[in-house]
């Protein structure tokens, strides 16, 4: 298969897109980020990839908590607002119309509309070069009630935004399943280890992040 080398770039083509809030100058609020992770599961841990001249990064910084918001499709129009223009010059809380709610992080304004809210206290803080590299510990998982099944986060539900990053930069919405995770690739391991299905299924843990 022909490969054409391009220049080195974090091009891993997806990425979730998610509002991250935090308190500046006494009031909240947020930017949009598409450099956002999940690095640790005990405790749980995400990070957020900003750039030293963010104003929710000053935020951030002084208090040392914040929030991640994972807005559905539906908010698209106001995830990149709050991506295009800069809380030091306007209050997207109020252009957005967003409702604020507070967890027990009083430094980690949520957003209601948003089925997905982590508060966040700042584990780490790594500074890289262009960005600096958030590392928080969440204290707090919110979801939207109309967004569980069977008391379950559903991501059809949920319909989370996802950031395509090649040129030019497009949001899409989730689409659809090629398989269950941990289990389509069972075949693979029956044929290749003769291992029965039974004993599988015994393994699978291994099969975690
Ligand atoms: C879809 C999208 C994703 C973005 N991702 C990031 C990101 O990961 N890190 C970052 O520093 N800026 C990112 N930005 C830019 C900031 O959201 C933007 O500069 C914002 O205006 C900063 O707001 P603030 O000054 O109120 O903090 C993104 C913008 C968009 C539209």
């Amino acid at each position: 298969m022909a490969k054409v080398q391009i220049d080195p770039q974090p091009f891993i083509c997806t990425t979730p897109t998610v509002l991250v809030g935090a308190m500046v100058d006494g009031k909240p609020n947020f930017m949009a980020v598409a450099w956002c992770g999940v690095v640790n599961s005990t405790p749980p841990m995400v990070s957020v990839a900003i750039r030293p001249a963010r104003y929710t990064l000053k935020g951030i910084r002084e208090t040392m908590e914040f929030s991640v918001n994972v807005p559905s499709t539906g908010l698209a129009k106001e995830a990149d607002y709050c991506g295009i223009v800069s809380g030091a010059k306007v209050d997207k809380v109020s252009v957005c119309k967003f409702k604020i709610f507070y967890g027990n992080l009083k430094n980690a304004p949520l957003i209601e509309q948003c089925p997905v809210n982590l508060a966040c206290k700042v584990e780490r803080i790594l500074e890289l070069d262009s960005h600096q590299l958030i590392i928080g510990r969440v204290e707090e998982t919110h979801i939207t009630e109309a967004c569980l099944t069977d008391g379950k986060p559903d991501i059809r539900k949920i319909k989370p935004l996802i950031f395509a990053a090649a040129a030019p930069a497009e949001y899409f919405a989730f689409g659809k399943s090629v398989g269950k995770s941990y289990l389509i690739g069972k075949e693979l391991v029956e044929k290749r280890s003769g291992l029965s299905g039974q004993t599988f299924r015994l393994n699978q843990a291994e099969g975690q992040q």
